[in-house]
């Protein structure tokens, strides 16, 4: 297919425009080009987003919940391809993304988390998955700084994590690598001429065109000025306050896999990395934009990791942050494209956004090389939100949409 990117004065003009350089528009971006598409990727700061804050498990098993089923499909289909993601990815970079195949305990301190966890064992049974229960003894055997109360847990061998930091920098240089344009500015409005998605305008004025426009915004791709009403993403953002831990030589190893726990309702998760980073996440608030780091938020998360773990005060405490997950009525992605002829989604991943990465470039490749959604993709096409739309009706653009939202929030995937 015939690349296309093209100057003409001070306008440029591309096959596809990414809205959004966090992981989903980077893996969007470098996906499509790579299928010969001319590809320019609009964002102030490519590799930012929700991955600077996000843990990084691959936890398609262990947080299954209930009326997800449809969702586990596409999770499932995508931690298949991680490993070769990765392969590819580092090969084609030569970045290391810090993928490890290490393995997930969830585990129960008292009755109630016991029985939550037996109903998830029994659920993951039920959905197909691979899942082993252990007694309280065989989790400490496996991870011996669990804390003795420990009452049993579920051994998913098959959920494994990679670093978001790490996998962000490696997906810009493979972009950059695969000629993906990056335009370092705010998209401030998408332009529709005749109809038709045609572009956006970025701060400063300039106008970028576009055979195809993809918002891949997390949770601000509902707030880009000039997107109608009715093909704008019901996307929401949900507060995450994640730590950032360090396990220094003589504790090594502290943890050897992910450990995951509902503590009292709460849910908890202590991803270790290779480099001694042990990462604790993470709240989950309806808080809209707030990325405020609070000392409830730190003081919950560490007083549940206590209860699991008790040597964890011991441990420099290196960071704390918060983000904002991209979240649809449904907790699934929206991907692909909308009632307005040449806009596309690829956004509301949810707690699923690094999960979900290999899927959804996969899928937004072939939806923007063949104007056809995979099988597997159909059911989180925009257009169920929007059901009383007539196919092929044009969407109107409103005055009155709102501008895009330029605080620089991190968004959470
Ligand atoms: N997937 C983990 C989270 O969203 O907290």
């Amino acid at each position: 297919m015939r690349s296309s990117h093209v100057q003409y004065g001070k306008s440029e003009r591309a096959d596809v425009l990414v809205v959004g350089g966090g992981i989903i528009g980077l893996v969007t971006a470098w996906r499509a080009a790579q299928r010969g598409l001319g590809v320019t990727v609009v964002d102030p700061e490519p590799g930012g987003g929700a991955a600077r804050v996000a843990a990084g498990m691959l936890a398609a098993v262990s947080e299954l919940d209930h009326g997800e089923q449809t969702l586990l499909a596409l999770n499932i289909a995508s931690a298949q391809l991680y490993p070769d993601f990765v392969a590819e990815l580092e090969s084609v970079t030569g970045l290391d993304t810090g993928y490890r195949a290490c393995g997930t305990l969830a585990v129960a301190l008292d009755t109630d988390d016991r029985a939550q966890l037996r109903e998830l064992h029994a659920l993951q049974g039920r959905s197909g998955l691979e899942s082993e229960w252990l007694t309280g003894r065989e989790c400490r055997r496996l991870e011996p700084m669990l804390a003795p109360g420990v009452r049993g847990g579920l051994r998913v061998d098959g959920d494994h994590q990679i670093d978001p930091r790490r996998l962000s920098a490696a997906l810009v240089t493979a972009c950059e690598r695969a000629g993906v344009v990056f335009h370092r500015a705010w998209a401030e409005r998408l332009r529709v001429v005749r109809d038709r998605a045609a572009g956006v305008t970025v701060a400063g004025g300039a106008e970028l065109g576009a055979d195809q426009v993809v918002v891949a915004g997390g949770s601000l791709s509902g707030r880009l000025a000039g997107v109608p009403d009715e093909v704008l993403p019901p996307v929401r953002p949900v507060k995450g306050q994640v730590l950032r831990l360090t396990v220094p030589r003589p504790y090594a190893p502290f943890l050897s896999r992910t450990l995951r726990a509902e503590v009292r309702g709460s849910h908890i998760y202590l991803v270790p990395r290779e480099n001694g980073e042990l990462v604790v996440g993470a709240t989950s608030e309806e808080l809209g934009w707030d990325t405020t780091v609070t000392a409830g938020g730190v003081y919950e998360l560490l007083r549940d990791a206590h209860e699991l773990l008790p040597g964890i005060t011991e441990l420099p405490l290196t960071e704390t942050r918060a983000g904002l997950r991209p979240t649809s009525p449904d907790n699934a992605p929206l991907l692909g494209p909308t009632a307005l002829p040449g806009l596309h989604l690829a956004t509301g991943h949810h707690r699923n956004g690094v999960l979900l990465t290999p899927v959804t470039g996969r899928v937004m490749a072939t939806v923007l090389t063949t104007g056809e959604l995979p099988d597997d993709a159909r059911p989180f096409t925009p257009g169920r939100f929007s059901p009383g739309l007539p196919s092929g009706r044009p969407a109107t653009v409103s005055p009155a949409a709102s501008p895009a939202v330029r605080a620089g929030q991190e968004q959470h995937a």
